[in-house]
């Protein structure tokens, strides 16, 4: 893209001062920007303005979930069936890294965070004796080593320092060939009247586009091919923060098999009803999740035909989905979350400004929103204290502090 290419996508979008700089700027610098300006995607910012073009939320009604006690007595099946597909490669592990964890507030990505106390115990090293926990029983009484492949997704701000990391500490005793590593796309951010901000005189402020975006990233790394190459036939996706996570759950894969829906989710029943986690629901009779910010004080009271809390069971951003179902909603539209954010940018004066309150807004898609792109989706209830210790703050609730509780009483050494 040339320059006046470039002035005339921006004066599109009404963002003509991104190339304010642009004739102090060496020739690399202008380069640079250009190529940027070429691939962000500009389009979604009138919705700032424009948000009730938005679509708006259906009718929610009651999903209900698959609860412990059938779980337990139907558990053996349900591992027999998880195992046997997890020994002929059919279930992937995908982890969603991409993110920036503004409000934990590291400059290292957080899969690099260390919660050790006596010791190093970093959140991937976390994910990784879990997943491993999975490779051992699925081993057990095999002439093999049974790996599940294992995806990651990165971003253009974390990449670098997280493969690397990974490479320093020899993937954590994980199989590398079987570890496969994709970018996400990136998204402009902008402050609060829709103008992007800039990082550097030739660097438009941009950020992760969001968890949603996954799986058509990992096609566009070529990833698709690889999964159909070793027969991957269900994709289980999981958050980085949550170190008690459980991947590739032998029991879950094989609960969501047998139920025959398209995916099934990880849930855990709210702590309250006001509990700032989505809530798994059928909306317009296809299942969904209900942001907790969508929870209107009606839906925080209803009950369902048991007389129990409606709306009650929580996602813990664990999804297992069937690949055949997700290559047929890949190019489905996704709803745009504008989300207000801490953005780093680079003020008047030329200063590198790390705002300490949010000052803008980002643009993301979220993988929840798939769910409701599916016809069946499987609630499946875990227990939140032994799989959900999310790390998403330094102190207080899902922080840091709360996540080594919870550690500490599953047994685990820090
Ligand atoms: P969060 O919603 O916690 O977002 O992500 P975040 O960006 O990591 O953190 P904050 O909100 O700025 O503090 C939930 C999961 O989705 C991943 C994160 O890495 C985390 O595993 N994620 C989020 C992505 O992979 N890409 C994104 O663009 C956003």
């Amino acid at each position: 893209m040339n320059y006046s290419e470039a002035k005339e996508k921006l004066a599109k979008y009404g963002q003509e001062h991104a190339l304010g700089y642009y004739d102090e700027l060496t020739e690399d610098q202008q380069e640079e920007l250009l190529a940027q300006i070429e691939h962000l995607d500009f389009s979604p910012i009138h919705y700032i303005k424009d948000r009730d073009e938005l679509p708006a939320r259906g009718v929610f009604e009651d999903l209900g979930a698959m609860e412990l006690d059938e779980i337990e007595a139907r558990k053996q099946e349900f591992l027999a069936t998880g195992l046997d597909a997890i020994r002929h490669t059919k279930v992937g592990a995908v982890l969603l890294a991409g993110g920036m964890g503004t409000r934990l507030g590291s400059d290292n990505p957080k899969c690099m965070y260390d919660i050790g106390i006596t010791k190093h115990v970093y959140i991937m090293q976390r994910l990784i004796e879990n997943l491993m926990d999975v490779v051992n029983a699925a081993s057990e009484g095999q002439d093999h080593t049974v790996w599940v492949p294992l995806f990651i997704m990165t971003s253009d701000k974390n990449h670098e320092a997280t493969t690397g990391f990974m490479k320093e500490h020899d993937y954590f005793g994980y199989n590398k060939d079987m570890v496969f590593f994709f970018k996400q796309e990136m998204a402009p951010a902008t402050d609060y009247e829709g103008k992007v901000y800039l990082e550097e005189k030739y660097r438009i402020a941009s950020s992760p586009n969001g968890n949603g975006g996954w799986f058509v990233s990992m096609d566009r790394a070529g990833l698709l091919d690889k999964i159909h190459e070793l027969g991957v036939e269900w994709l289980n996706c999981f958050s980085v923060d949550n170190v008690l996570q459980r991947m590739a759950d032998p029991v879950f894969v094989g609960a969501t098999i047998e139920s025959g829906a398209a995916a099934g989710a990880k849930v855990v029943k709210k702590a309250a009803p006001d509990e700032k986690v989505g809530a798994m629901c059928l909306e317009d009779g296809k299942p969904s999740i209900i942001e907790y910010y969508d929870m209107t004080p009606e839906l925080m009271a209803a009950k369902n035909e048991k007389g129990d809390p409606a709306f009650n069971f929580g996602v813990i951003l664990n999804y297992l989905f069937r690949v055949a179902d997700l290559e047929r909603i890949m190019n489905d539209r996704f709803p745009l979350h504008i989300v207000e954010k801490k953005i780093p940018y680079m003020a008047k004066d030329g200063t590198y400004v790390k705002p300490e309150k949010p000052n803008g807004y980002k643009f993301e898609s979220l993988v929840l929103d798939m769910i409701h792109q599916l016809d069946s989706c499987l609630p499946f209830e875990v227990r939140r204290e032994y799989e959900f210790a999310p790390i998403k703050n330094k102190t207080g609730i899902d922080s840091v502090e709360s996540a080594r509780e919870l550690c500490r009483q599953n047994g685990i050494e820090l």
